[in-house]
């Protein structure tokens, strides 16, 4: 028999919504408790999507034996702190992007996830999407010849708002951990670790990285040409550069987004078949980590640790090549 997971909340912010919908989705989610530091809010974000408990603290909500998997929606600057509470009380996790502040703060996290034989795994969502898993199969099959180019980019205009998490440099604000890492991402998931990072950033009205250009460039001699902001919109896509034609993924590439390719000698670009999703597409994290429940892991074998480490290592060379400090926490590890 399918075994039911009670799935709990830990901060009922923005995205704790969108991922509650979807995980309504999955008959082998079980929306079960939801914490918030106000009981009001946690009462109010409980009722609405149907979880049977809210709690008005973190502990309270981990200190539950019911609860089975802990999903972390607090600000990155937090989630070293929640993973580590959520771990050690041996709940499984999965832990928003970031995830975490630098490397150093995953490496914590994930060697604390081994001592208690608990399962951890970054919600990196585009990991999952069929869009982009079909890209992937595309681009692995090698029928576009070798991959030379990364041209990936996210940006909107953010509300300029110095109380809100995306401006508050303590809450890790900034465009690079928020919505940079998806180009980073994107990069990493096909040409790996740059050897060489050259990066040009802007900064805004409190002092957070707002708007950021990264050039990754590999010993094979492949590169990245990388953007992220909040000053303005942009077209959200992501291009693969072959020897034999291109790839992209179309506006919102890193959800389920529509693919195009080109091949040399095509008079015009040619769609490749997506099928349209349910939901916004967050479940399909969700069952994959019950899927590595069910079969007693404590690592995914589709968003691995090495995966996340090697998405911070990346993430700590760019801030130190632009000079991006995050005040309340450690200087980034550089390695
Ligand atoms: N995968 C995606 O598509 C996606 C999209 C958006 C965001 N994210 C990630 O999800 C995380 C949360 O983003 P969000 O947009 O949901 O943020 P948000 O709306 O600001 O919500 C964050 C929640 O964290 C809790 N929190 C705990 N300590 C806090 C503190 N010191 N200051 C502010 N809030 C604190 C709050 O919940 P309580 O007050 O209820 O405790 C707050 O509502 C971020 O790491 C972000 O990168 C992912």
């Amino acid at each position: 028999m399918t075994k039911q997971y009670n799935w709990a909340i830990l901060g009922c912010g923005k995205i704790a919504r969108k991922f509650a919908e979807d995980l309504k989705l999955l008959p082998n989610a079980k929306l079960y408790a939801v914490a918030s530091r106000s009981l009001d809010r946690a009462h109010e974000f409980a009722v609405q999507l149907g979880f049977e408990k809210a709690y008005g603290s973190y502990i309270e909500l981990v200190e539950d034996p019911n609860v089975d998997v802990v999903y972390i929606a607090t600000p990155h600057s937090h989630h070293h702190e929640h993973a580590l509470l959520s771990l050690t009380y041996k709940k499984a996790v999965l832990c928003e992007k970031a995830f975490a502040i630098n490397a150093r703060e995953a490496r914590e996290m994930i060697d604390c996830a081994k001592e208690n034989n608990t399962f951890l795994m970054e919600a990196f969502w585009t990991r999952f999407q069929p869009g982009f898993l079909k890209a992937m199969e595309i681009l692995e099959s090698g029928e576009l010849g070798e991959l030379k180019m990364v041209r990936s980019d996210f940006a909107f205009n953010a509300e300029k708002n110095a109380d809100l998490r995306l401006y508050n440099p303590d809450l890790g604000g900034g465009s690079l951990l928020d919505i940079g890492i998806y180009p980073v991402f994107a990069t990493i998931m096909t040409l790996g670790k740059p050897s060489s990072i050259k990066t040009l950033p802007q900064f805004g009205f409190t002092n957070c990285e707002e708007s950021i250009i990264m050039s990754f460039k590999y010993d094979n001699g492949a590169m990245a040409s990388l953007v992220s902001s909040f000053a303005s919109h942009s077209s959200i896509q992501s291009e693969y550069w072959c020897e034999k034609g291109y790839l992209r993924l179309n506006r919102r590439w890193f959800a389920n987004a529509q693919i195009c390719i080109w091949r040399q000698g095509m008079e015009h670009e040619e769609a490749v078949e997506v099928a349209p999703i349910e939901g916004k597409g967050y479940q399909f994290e969700a069952a994959h980590v019950m899927k590595c429940l069910d079969e007693g892991k404590i690592e995914s074998d589709m968003m691995t640790f090495e995966i996340t480490l090697n998405i911070m290592n990346t993430l700590d060379r760019v801030r130190a090549d632009a000079g991006i400090v995050y005040p309340k926490h450690d200087l980034p590890s550089a390695n």
